[in-house]
């Protein structure tokens, strides 16, 4: 080989080694960086795990109060006792068998939950009132009708979910707008209300109540029908379709 050929191959050599010597510390430079990136993906999902911690014990406080709160309501209103579990029975059924609702199934809790407050407002209707044995009076009828409103301003700044709130306040609303508290008609009421007017009614009927005895299934759905401008038609159709698979005191 000629002096100038080896020169050359040297120099070649040469620049071979620098490009790789320039590749591996870019390849050490990316393997710092993955490791970073590694660290950091630990690091938050690390972080998650404990936000899903508290959320879950956040959710179980939240579940336990509900469940408190809706037992204080039937301390005062002992002939109600068992109410609000009874419309979590027939609401969580409904929306879990009426599929094309849509409902998700992280909504089923909230609904249930939402169910347990609904009637949280009677808190605040003195005890004469709610267990009064006679008709109302019109001023007593006028409190009654108060409830949805103390309800939704006791939870308000809890900020539950929007379901929750709708329920409490929209509970007494009628299909034809001629419920209460704000005489709402049709689909301007919220659907989770629409549903809990339903289960509500049909509750209250099938319950022993001050001034009478529990009503049969029967005699209670024939009183509905009579009633059936206060439910949404589609909704109050399924229900008697499907009334068996939707609540135990249906036979
Ligand atoms: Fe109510």
């Amino acid at each position: 080989m000629s002096k100038n050929n080896e020169i050359k191959l040297n120099n070649e050599i040469a620049r071979y080694q620098r490009t790789i010597a320039t590749q591996k510390r870019t390849i050490a430079t990316q393997k710092r960086t993955i490791a970073a990136q590694k660290r950091t993906i630990a690091a938050q999902k690390e972080r998650m795990a404990i936000e899903k911690k508290k959320v879950i014990e956040i959710s179980e406080v939240v579940e336990r109060t509900s469940i408190l709160l809706s037992r204080v309501i039937e301390l005062r209103d002992p002939y109600t006792k068992g109410h609000s579990e009874h419309v979590a029975e027939i609401v969580v059924n409904f929306v879990n068998l009426n599929s094309p609702l849509n409902f998700s199934k992280e909504k089923i809790p909230v609904i249930y939950r939402a169910a347990l407050l609904h009637d949280i407002g009677k808190i605040g209707i003195t005890e004469q009132v709610l267990n009064k044995p006679t008709k109302l009076t019109e001023a007593e009828f006028i409190m009654i009708k108060y409830h949805p409103i103390l309800g939704y301003n006791l939870i308000k700044p809890l900020l539950f979910d929007e379901l929750i709130r709708d329920a409490i306040l929209y509970h007494h609303e009628n299909f034809d707008g001629s419920g209460y508290p704000q005489g709402l008609k049709g689909d301007n009421i919220p659907l989770i209300a629409r549903i809990f007017r339903i289960a509500d009614y049909y509750d209250a009927l099938t319950s022993s109540r001050p001034y009478r005895e529990a009503l049969k299934p029967d005699e209670a759905l024939r009183i509905m029908k009579e009633q059936s401008n206060c439910f949404d038609p589609e909704l109050f159709s399924f229900f008697i379709e499907n009334i068996r698979y939707l609540t135990r005191r249906s036979t």
